[in-house]
């Protein structure tokens, strides 16, 4: 990526999630000439959240590496502002390419939207209706000052309408992250992974983030006891995020034979390990999407979803540490059975048809 000509994009990335979401937009957007700068914030900065990701999913190097690092959400974001804005004084760009609902993503388009740079939120509308999360105050502040919204999937269109989004800046363009999903599926091997960490079929996989269930001692401490009730049945395996070790730890999570904690995997490791399991444990915004087209049972343990598509048109389903074990027992005893449909335009070609629209604009913009 060349930063030297006048005419630029800027995409900002910065968390795990943002990469899968980015690759396929950076690399239509190749085919189309513009010229691309990639921003990495460094939110995420472990090798196994940030750079594997880089490795594998063919993504150029970053031009700019922020190098914010963790904090607050005020002092992440406000390091994020104040080093983009001196960027894009210096160099102004045509659009704002931002991502998902992470902090960088917020406060970049902040930034953007007061220099009168124009703002694209790919992944727009999605909703939680839970303002308690970090994540959904990120999207609804994201969606109100971008210019261009493209959603991926119909219920992201009507909230965006009922927020008072014009039509004429949404886009149902579909799911960049599933088009990384459907491009790599040939390299995704279950009996590779399953050999690496010596597991034996059947086993069940575990990711655990949110502030919501791993912060509160109290709160991680009952996650904890229901993954051990999962762990009863059938071996749990956990690629644990940093966020939660200290908390899980000090809950005893490792204290069951049936339980084995590793390090974040790489996004193919990662893959292969979901593909071959009876089924998974999660708070993740990614996996309940990816289990969706994987066909592989979801139990998401939140009260909510801002991916309902992923309980009409997939596998997912919402569940307590209570609730949990129940419907694990009908997964495991063959209970749970799903239509085979996925979700509208979720077809691989949803980085294309967001390039398509980006192109279209610059165009516009320069005449
Ligand atoms: C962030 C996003 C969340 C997303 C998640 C994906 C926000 C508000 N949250 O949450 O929406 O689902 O990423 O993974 O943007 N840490 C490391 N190494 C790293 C990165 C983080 O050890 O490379 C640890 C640090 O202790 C840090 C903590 O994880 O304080 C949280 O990181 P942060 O980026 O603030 O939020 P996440 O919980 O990762
Ligand atoms: N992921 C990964 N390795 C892991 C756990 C997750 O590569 O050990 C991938 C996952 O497949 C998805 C992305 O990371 O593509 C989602 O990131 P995360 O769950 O951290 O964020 P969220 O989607 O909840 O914002």
């Amino acid at each position: 990526m060349s930063p030297t000509a006048s005419h630029h994009v800027v995409h900002v990335t910065g968390a795990r999630p943002n990469f899968p979401k980015a690759a396929p937009v950076i690399r239509a957007l190749s085919s189309h000439g513009i010229r691309q700068v990639l921003v990495h914030t460094g939110q995420h900065y472990d090798p196994v959240m940030s750079e594997v990701f880089f490795q594998q999913l063919g993504l150029p190097e970053p031009d700019v590496n922020l190098g914010v690092g963790s904090g607050s959400h005020a002092h992440q974001t406000a390091k994020v502002m104040t080093a983009l804005e001196d960027m894009f004084i210096a160099d102004p760009p045509q659009l704002v390419v931002v991502y998902g609902d992470v902090n960088s993503t917020v406060a970049a388009s902040l930034v953007a939207a007061k220099l009168h740079i124009p703002v694209a939120h790919v992944e727009a509308g999605l909703r939680s209706f839970d303002r308690t999360m970090p994540e959904e105050v990120n999207r609804v502040v994201t969606d109100s000052l971008a210019d261009l919204l493209f959603t991926t999937s119909p219920d992201a269109n009507v909230h965006l309408g009922s927020e008072g989004v014009g039509a004429d800046k949404i886009h149902f363009v579909g799911n960049p992250m599933i088009d990384t999903l459907l491009s790599n599926l040939e390299i995704f091997d279950a009996d590779a992974i399953k050999a690496d960490l010596g597991l034996v079929e059947p086993y069940l996989v575990a990711t655990l983030h949110r502030p919501a269930n791993v912060d509160d001692p109290v709160q991680a401490a009952a996650v904890v006891a229901a993954l051990h009730q999962a762990a009863d049945r059938r071996h749990v395996v956990i690629p644990l995020h940093p966020r939660g070790r200290a908390s899980f730890e000090a809950a005893g999570l490792m204290d069951h034979a049936s339980i084995t904690v590793i390090e974040p995997l790489g996004y193919v490791e990662f893959i292969g390990l979901v593909r071959g399991s009876a089924g998974v444990i999660t708070d993740s915004g990614g996996v309940q999407e990816e289990t969706t087209m994987l066909g592989v049972p979801c139990l998401t343990l939140r009260p909510n979803t801002e991916r309902p598509v992923t309980i009409t048109h997939g596998t997912n389903e919402l569940v307590t540490e209570q609730t949990l074990v129940t419907h694990l027992d009908a997964i495991i005893n063959g209970r749970r059975t799903f239509d085979d449909v996925t979700p509208p335009l979720w077809d691989g070609h949803a980085g294309e048809r967001i390039a398509v629209v980006i192109a279209r604009f610059l165009e516009d913009a320069r005449s």
